[in-house]
């Protein structure tokens, strides 16, 4: 068993009820749910394999596989929708060469979408890791893509 699994491991009893806490962890450490880390997971809470792959696949805030070092989450909510937020999505799906639920091959960014992202007045949005970009057309996004940084938009 890999040292950072077991350092998690040793701080809990085994458990079933451990599980979602564990998982967190095991995600915070890798950055996603890693296969042979689950495995191990399912044998430390005497858990079925299926049982801890079912609960890493309900929840939105697992991953089972690596994710990019920028999160690009193009809203699709209503507000969004009628404002343009399908070309948005293009776009960037474009320039990333990627599509939405993808990560780039350099790790360099994932592509998700959301329901709303609670800024509707300022519609289209993206989140691009923790902050908003309001009013976005297919324009700005492409500008985005020739700037040095991913500071503005
Ligand atoms: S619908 Fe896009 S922010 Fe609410």
């Amino acid at each position: 068993m890999e040292e950072n699994l077991e350092n998690i491991l040793e701080c809990y009893d085994g458990k079933s009820i451990e599980l979602i806490p564990i998982l967190q962890e095991v995600q915070h450490k890798f950055g996603y749910l890693p296969e042979p880390e689950m495995r191990e997971v399912a044998k430390f809470t005497g858990l079925p394999e299926s049982r801890v792959y079912g609960v890493a696949t309900f929840y939105e805030q697992f991953k089972l596989t690596p994710q990019g070092r920028n999160k690009v989450t193009v809203c699709r909510g209503t507000a969004c929708h009628v404002r343009g937020a399908r070309r948005i999505l293009e776009e960037f799906e474009e320039k990333l060469n990627i599509k939405e639920g993808e990560t780039s091959e350099d790790l360099e960014y994932t592509l998700g979408t959301a329901a709303c992202i609670g800024c509707c007045a300022l519609a289209p949005c993206v989140m691009i890791n923790d902050t908003v970009e309001a009013k976005l057309t297919p324009k700005k996004v492409a500008e985005y893509f020739t700037k040095e940084t991913a500071d503005e938009i």
